[in-house]
C-alpha cells in the first residue's frame, strides 16, 4: 500500500529562517577563505533543488552551479542501499574554487562523503558540505569527520520523510513542509546520541545551560573539569613540568593560576598547552559519547570553552549559542569567579567574538532571565532545532499516531 503523510515535522517558516542562518553562515565563511577565487555551488539532485533555489539566494556573491546526480535509495526502497553517483555529466573544472556541495539529508552520509570526494579530485580548493537535515541516531559513534557536513539546518530522529526536495519514489518534492511518511519508522541497528555543543561569550552560561540538557537525560562533557582530571595525572604534570618549569607542578599540584597568568599573555605558550590537553580531552569525549549510547541517552553536551577555536564543533550536530548581556556576564564573573572587568576582557579576547560564534549556531538559548526561563529556552531551542529527537529515544522512531515500530 501507498504510504502516506503521518505529520509535518518542519513547517515551511521554521525551514525558511534557518535557510537564512545557513545562509548568513555560509557567506561569513567565505569571506574568510578570500583565497578560494570562486563559489562554485554543487547540488546532489534531485532531492538538493529546493534547498539549492532557496540557499543561492541568500549568497550575495558571484557564484555558478554544477550539478552532480546521486541516488542512495532507488525507487521506494527506505533504507540505503549503497551509493551510485552519475557518471553522465564530468564535473567543471574546480581548480581554485570555494565548492559547496549541497544534499537534502544526511542518512548514513556516504552520498556526501562520495560527492566531496569527486568535488575534491576537480581540484576545489574549499569543499564544504551543506544538508538541510542530519539523521543523527543512523551513524556510528566513531565515524569520522568525512560523514560529517559543515552546515546543516536540522537534526531529525530516524524517520523517514519527504517534501522540501525530499522524495518518496519521486513523489512529494514540491511539498513546502518536511513531513513524516507513514510507513517511515526504521528500527536503527545502532544508536548514536545527538552531541549538542554549546557556544556563548564567557561568563554566559554553558555551564547552567548544560545542567539544563542534562536535566533532559543528557550526558555532560565538561572540559573544564575534564581539565582538572588531567592536571591529577602524574603523565600531565610531568609534561607541563618540561614545558613551563617545575614550579608550575608544586606539591603534586598544578598551579592552575600560573598557567593561565602564561597561557593567556603569549599564544605560542598556549598552544604548547593545547597539545598536551586537546588529545586528551579529544579522547574523553569520544569516551563519553561511547558510553552514552551504551546506556541510551539521548545526548551528550559539549560544555568546552574553546568550542570552535579547539575545533570541538565538528564533533557536534547541534550547537547552541547561550546568549547573555555583557552586563550579566561581568557581574556573574565577578560573584562567581572573583573577576573583574580586565580579566573578563582578557579572557574573553583569548576566543572567538562572540557575533561570529553565534553565526555558527543552529539556534539561541536567551539567558537574560532566571532558571525557569533558561532551561525553558534550551527546551525550545532543542526542539526547534532538533525537532523529535529527544521524544524519539532510543527505538530511534517517533512515538503517536500511525505508532509502532
Ligand atoms: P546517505 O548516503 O545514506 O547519507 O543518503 C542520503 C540520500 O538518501 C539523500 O540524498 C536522500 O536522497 C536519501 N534519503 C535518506 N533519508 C531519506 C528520507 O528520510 N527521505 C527521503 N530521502 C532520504
Ligand atoms: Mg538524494
Amino acid at each position: 500500500m501507498e504510504p502516506a503523510i503521518d505529520r509535518i515535522l518542519i513547517d515551511r517558516l521554521a525551514i525558511a529562517r534557518r535557510v537564512g542562518g545557513m545562509g548568513d553562515a555560509i557567506a561569513a565563511d567565505i569571506a574568510d577563505r578570500r583565497a578560494a577565487s570562486r563559489l562554485v555551488v554543487v547540488p546532489v539532485m534531485t532531492g538538493a533543488l529546493v534547498l539549492t533555489a532557496d540557499l543561492i539566494r541568500t549568497l550575495p556573491v558571484p557564484m555558478s552551479i554544477s550539478l552532480v546526480e546521486a541516488s542512495s535509495y532507488p525507487g521506494s526502497a527506505i533504507a540505503s542501499t549503497g551509493v551510485r553517483l552519475d557518471a553522465g555529466a564530468p564535473l567543471e573544472d574546480l581548480r581554485g574554487a570555494y565548492a559547496l556541495v549541497i544534499d537534502d539529508i544526511l542518512d548514513s552520509g556516504r552520498t556526501l562523503a562520495a560527492v566531496a570526494d569527486r568535488v575534491r579530485a576537480a581540484g576545489a580548493a574549499q569543499v564544504r558540505t551543506c544538508v538541510l537535515l542530519n539523521k543523527v541516531v543512523r551513524r556510528a559513534v566513531d565515524d569520522g569527520a568525512a560523514l560529517r557536513a559543515d552546515f546543516s539546518g536540522f537534526c531529525i530522529p530516524d524517520v523517514f520523510v519527504v517534501g522540501y526536495g525530499l522524495d518518496h519514489d519521486g513523489l512529494y518534492r514540491n511539498l513546502p513542509d518536511v513531513a513524516i511518511l507513514g510507513h517511515g519508522r526504521a528500527q536503527p541497528d545502532r544508536w548514536r546520541p545527538l552531541v549538542v555543543g554549546l557556544a556563548g561569550a564567557v561568563g554566559a552560561g554553558k555551564s547552567r545551560a548544560a545542567r539544563c540538557l542534562a536535566d533532559l537525560g543528557m550526558v555532560v562533557s565538561d572540559s573544564d573539569g575534564d581539565v582538572a582530571s588531567l592536571f591529577e595525572l602524574a603523565e600531565v604534570q610531568g609534561e607541563l613540568a618540561s614545558l613551563f618549569g617545575p614550579r608550575v607542578v608544586a606539591g603534586g599540584r598544578v598551579d592552575r593560576r600560573a598557567i593561565a597568568d602564561r597561557v593567556f599573555a603569549d599564544a605560542d605558550e598556549r598552544r604548547r598547552l593545547e597539545g598536551v590537553l586537546h588529545p586528551r580531552l579529544h579522547a574523553m569525549r569520544r569516551r563519553r559519547l561511547a558510553e552514552a549510547s551504551r546506556t541510551g541517552a539521548p545526548g551528550m553536551v559539549v560544555d568546552a570553552p574553546l568550542l570552535f577555536e579547539a575545533g570541538v564543533d565538528r564533533e557536534c550536530d547541534l550547537l547552541l549559542f547561550v546568549d547573555t548581556p555583557a552586563d550579566q556576564r561581568l557581574e556573574r564573573v565577578r560573584r562567581t569567579r572573583g573577576w573583574d572587568q580586565a580579566e573578563l576582557a582578557r579572557r574573553q579576547a583569548a576566543q572567538m567574538p562572540p557575533d561570529q560564534k553565534r553565526l555558527r549556531c543552529h539556534a539561541v538559548v536567551d539567558n537574560s532571565g532566571d532558571a525557569d526561563d533558561l532551561a525553558r529556552g534550551v527546551r525550545d531551542a532543542l526542539r526547534s532545532a532538533a525537532p523529535g529527537v529527544l521524544e524519539a529515544g532510543r527505538c530511534g522512531g517517533l512515538a503517536g499516531p500511525g505508532g509502532g515500530g
